[in-house]
């Protein structure tokens, strides 16, 4: 053990010195259960290491990441890291029933991965239902050759922004509230880095802000990830204007504005420069909503604070200034994610390959799983008519591995190239486990279609892919007109990212190369529609080299051969 230690430590400080050599990186999460006050009620919470939002890791491109998860909790759960590309290495990837059976309560495991060519910020989260809520943390990855070499001025301090949602329920019987069908719970208040806000409180005692201390002059580079469970943010500070400078750890052309937006699953790297008069600004969060008839969510809405004062303390900034507020955009306003996201554009040219060999036209739409239309309690998520359904049994990746997903998986089936029909709306649906396999190097390009008629339902739609980064060629409003919208693709300096919005009545298109051998979840990164069926399973085939072939399972891997496995079923 000791000389493991030295190792590492040597490994550290030679890296450390030089900026050159890769470093192992060790953490150990424990997870545990804690009560958290808010609102008046101790809530019984599931967190890694006795904190929410949990540690925020910080690693240099090129290291190796161990993380042993250590479950001390009555759950079973699984860590996925969001955004990393985990090539060859499927098996660290992490979505409960796709890559790995649940951690069971008592039982550890330690994830093994190289984070290689990509830096920005990421973050990590739990893959099994709701308990990503309390469970999630970011994941900082800085460039090999340093801060110096940031594509943009260096900033004085980076701070991570972690945008959450507070649930006062048990997030396991929340679940299982979604798998059968009811979906009326929502979220009590957003939080930024795990703090209400002065616009909840209980009997007139206000939670407490977020504050973020700052120093005239100064530049901060705001690390900034949605890991709510739900809803797309505007975040807004009065006075100041952001420079957008990454999403999803992708270097993107400088764009300044004075509203980001991220929807769950994604993050945004920004500089802010302290130069406004020095006083007080509220740092707002702000949930966007989808117009009737979409279930209408309340008004979610947490504010933190910008301080240029230096008698704070987290909670109690109040030295009797005025804190000034950002006007906000409607909650119904979707434009402004709209405009945000067509104005970025990589910082690079970006080789997109331009010969795709699959054509993939998703159309997402929420369907009736009792033949009859009508009563709530048969709506689910569809993906071209199929909603999706986790096995039970394996989960798919070991499938895969042995050869026989067709026979280990029951409810097995084929997502089809396009949507059986055009029309939208509650149609008669069937449940499966949604796979789409591809060969090794294929290139495939995605239009993923809302429902685009304002009488039904539609929603922004976080499409996440994992093992992967993908371009994001073009979003429309309307129906995709292939002859007419393949025109105005960016195929020059499109963004790269790992979660793709679709826009409210519109459409959003992506293409990349399935060049990692795996299984790949590709979801919406709302809980309740993943959760209810807006997911699939991309399953890419190893290439006829070593070098394009997924590797044997790690020996600690859990496996589903324990039949206790499925942990949101019980
Ligand atoms: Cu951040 Cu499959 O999720």
């Amino acid at each position: 053990m000791a000389a493991i230690c030295l190792v590492f430590f040597l490994a550290a400080a030679l890296a450390a010195t030089s900026g050159g050599e890769a470093a192992i990186v060790e953490h150990t999460f424990v997870v545990s259960q804690i009560k958290i006050n808010h609102l008046c009620n101790d809530t019984l919470v599931t967190v890694v290491n006795g904190q929410l939002p949990g540690p925020t890791i910080e690693v240099t491109e090129g290291d190796s990441l161990v993380v042993h998860v250590i479950n001390k909790s009555p759950t079973g759960l699984t860590i996925h890291w969001h955004g990393v590309k985990q090539q060859l290495n499927c098996w660290a990837d992490g979505p409960g029933m796709i890559t790995q059976c649940p951690i069971q309560p008592s039982k550890n495991f330690t994830y093994r991965f190289n984070v290689i060519g990509q830096d920005g910020t990421l973050w990590w989260h739990a893959h099994v239902g709701f308990l990503r809520a309390t469970i999630h943390g970011a994941l900082v990855i800085r460039p090999r050759s340093g801060p110096n070499s940031y594509p943009f001025p260096k900033p004085d301090e980076e701070i991570p922004i972690v945008i959450g949602e507070w649930w006062d329920v048990d997030l396991v019987h929340l679940e299982t509230r979604v798998e059968n069908r009811i979906y009326e719970d929502w979220p009590r208040s957003p939080t930024i880095n795990g703090m209400l806000g002065d616009l909840s409180n209980c009997y007139g005692v206000t939670e407490n802000n977020y504050i973020l201390n700052v120093e005239i002059g100064k530049t901060y580079l705001l690390r900034i990830v949605n890991a709510a469970v739900h809803e797309e943010y505007n975040l807004k500070i009065a006075g100041h204007k952001f420079t957008v400078v990454a999403v999803d750890a992708n270097y993107v052309k400088p764009y300044t504005t004075d509203t980001i937006v991220t929807a769950s699953g994604e993050t945004v790297d920004a500089l802010l420069v302290a130069d406004a008069p020095p006083g007080r600004y509220y740092m707002v969060a702000q949930a966007v909503q989808s117009p009737e008839p979409s279930p209408q969510i309340p008004v979610l809405i947490s504010r933190g604070v910008v301080s240029y004062n230096y008698n704070t303390s987290e909670g109690s900034d109040d030295d009797g200034t005025p804190i000034l507020a950002p006007e906000l955009p409607d909650q119904h306003d979707a434009t402004t994610s709209f405009y945000f996201r067509g104005n970025l554009t990589s910082l690079l040219p970006q080789p997109v390959p331009v010969n795709v060999d699959e054509h993939l036209l998703i159309a997402i739409d929420v369907g009736d799983i009792c033949l009859y239309a009508g009563s709530p309690n048969c709506m689910v998520s569809k993906l071209n008519n199929i909603s999706f359904e986790l096995p039970t049994t394996t989960s798919l990746l070991q499938a895969h591995y042995n050869n026989n997903m067709s026979r280990s998986v029951s409810m097995l089936q084929e997502l089809p190239s396009s949507p059986p029909m055009v029309e939208f709306g509650h149609s008669p649906t069937s449940k499966a486990t949604i796979v789409r396999r591809v060969r090794h190097n294929t290139v495939v390009e995605i239009v993923f279609q809302n429902p685009y008629s304002s009488d039904l339902i539609s929603n922004t739609n976080p499409m996440h892919l994992h093992g992967h980064d993908f371009f994001i060629l073009g979003q429309g409003l309307g129906r995709y007109d292939m002859m007419k919208d393949v025109q105005a693709y960016n195929l020059v300096d499109p963004p790269a990212r790992n979660t793709a919005l679709v826009p409210i009545y519109g459409w959003m298109a992506i293409r990349f190369v399935a060049n990692n051998p795996g299984v790949w979840f590709l979801h919406c990164h709302m809980e309740k529609h993943v959760s209810s069926g807006m997911a699939l399973a991309l399953v890419v085939e190893n290439g006829h080299t070593l070098k394009a072939t997924l590797p044997p399972p790690p020996e600690d891997y859990p496996s589903c051969d324990d039949q206790n496995s499925r942990v949101s079923d019980e």
